[in-house]
């Protein structure tokens, strides 16, 4: 049986198609692929060692963290500090920068992860993932600054994900077209299986928790309600890499709108809305706050929330045409 491309060989061909491609972002992805294979294999066997459960303290969001967040976000350091890539790394699950340390190399990139995100499906076996954003720096120093990282989307250079499913998947994109590549543990390589991966114009599924309507601050009813009307039938995993994925396959819309307890919305722009916003218009979706294009979106901070509508493009127009109404 033939092996397939693997991620290797295609990003090796990749370098080429593109002159101006230096290698860094072979090595900073191969890098992501092999924190990816370590912490599959962590999810893969959880139950089996002392990987679930909660770790007893609560990060910068005063969100209980999980062992696994933990473990995920050490991995990706430990992976990718010695790349020599990077200046800096930001991740949900650290307050502040992380600085490359003196000892290791500094790079022209920086890199911000959610580094597990759908935590509280760890413990029931129910898909889960990694989201990663890219930026080139705008500083020159020996340290990152905060400028480095609080770019716009339309700024990112690659983003991408891993998704820990009933396989496991990288998906990612470095700004020519969107590609897919399923881990093969037999061999521990990643193996190209949705090469310029196009979502649907048009899907028939919506993705909400319907359980906060009443607590909506924009008129998110109006389309759900629209939604119905079209006969789409309600899917919500609760993570957001999980629901994003399905959808960006099948053709459909996730919505995580503001809310009365969460007035900018639950999901963090820099490194859970933005790469994945990233991801959808290069396969021809459309993400949006409702009322400005995601990628637009200026950081403030680097924790900054963000109301996300996200999937093919016909359905996240509709639902900023039924936000855009005045009438509740
Ligand atoms: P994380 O586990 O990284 O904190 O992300 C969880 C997010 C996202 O994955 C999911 O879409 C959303 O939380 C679900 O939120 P609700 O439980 O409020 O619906
Ligand atoms: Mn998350
Ligand atoms: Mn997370």
């Amino acid at each position: 049986m033939a092996l397939g491309t693997t991620l290797t060989r295609f990003l090796i061909e990749e370098q080429r198609k593109y002159p101006g491609a230096s290698g860094e972002f072979t090595s900073l992805l191969s890098g992501i692929a092999t924190a990816g294979k370590v912490i599959s294999r962590e999810v893969n066997k959880a139950g089996l060692i002392d990987i679930l459960g909660y770790k007893g303290k609560k990060n910068v969001h005063g969100e209980d963290v999980q062992k696994l967040d933990d473990y995920a976000n050490a991995i990706f350091i430990q992976t990718l500090c010695h790349i020599g890539h990077l200046a800096g790394i930001a991740s949900e699950e650290m307050e502040d920068i992380y600085h490359i340390p003196e000892d290791c190399p500094i790079g022209n990139y920086v890199f911000l992860m959610d580094p597990l995100d759908g935590s509280s499906n760890i413990d029931v076996n129910i898909s889960i993932g990694s989201i990663f954003s890219i930026y080139r720096r705008e500083s020159k120093g020996k340290k990152a600054t905060m400028a480095d990282f609080l770019q716009p989307g339309r700024k990112l250079v690659a983003a991408g994900y891993l998704i820990y499913g009933s396989s496991t998947m990288l998906v990612y994109s470095t700004g020519h077209g969107v590609h897919g590549f399923t881990l093969d543990p037999s061999i521990g390589e990643f193996i190209l299986s949705h090469e310029k991966i196009q979502t649907p114009k048009q899907g028939k599924i919506y993705s909400i928790n319907e359980a906060y309507r009443s607590n909506w601050t924009e008129n998110i009813g109006a389309y759900v309600d629209a939604a119905r009307k079209e006969n789409k039938t309600a899917r919500y995993v609760g993570s957001l890499v999980a629901d994003f994925h399905r959808n960006l396959l099948k053709g459909g819309i996730f919505l995580y709108p503001a809310d009365k307890k969460n007035p900018d919305g639950k999901l963090r722009l820099l490194y859970e809305a933005a790469p994945l916003a990233f991801i959808v218009e290069q396969a021809g979706g459309r993400a949006s706050t409702g009322k400005i294009p995601l990628l637009d979106v200026i950081p403030e901070k680097i924790h900054h929330r963000v109301p996300l509508i996200i999937g093919s493009e016909e359905d996240v127009l509709m639902a900023e045409k039924c936000i855009s109404k005045i009438d509740k």
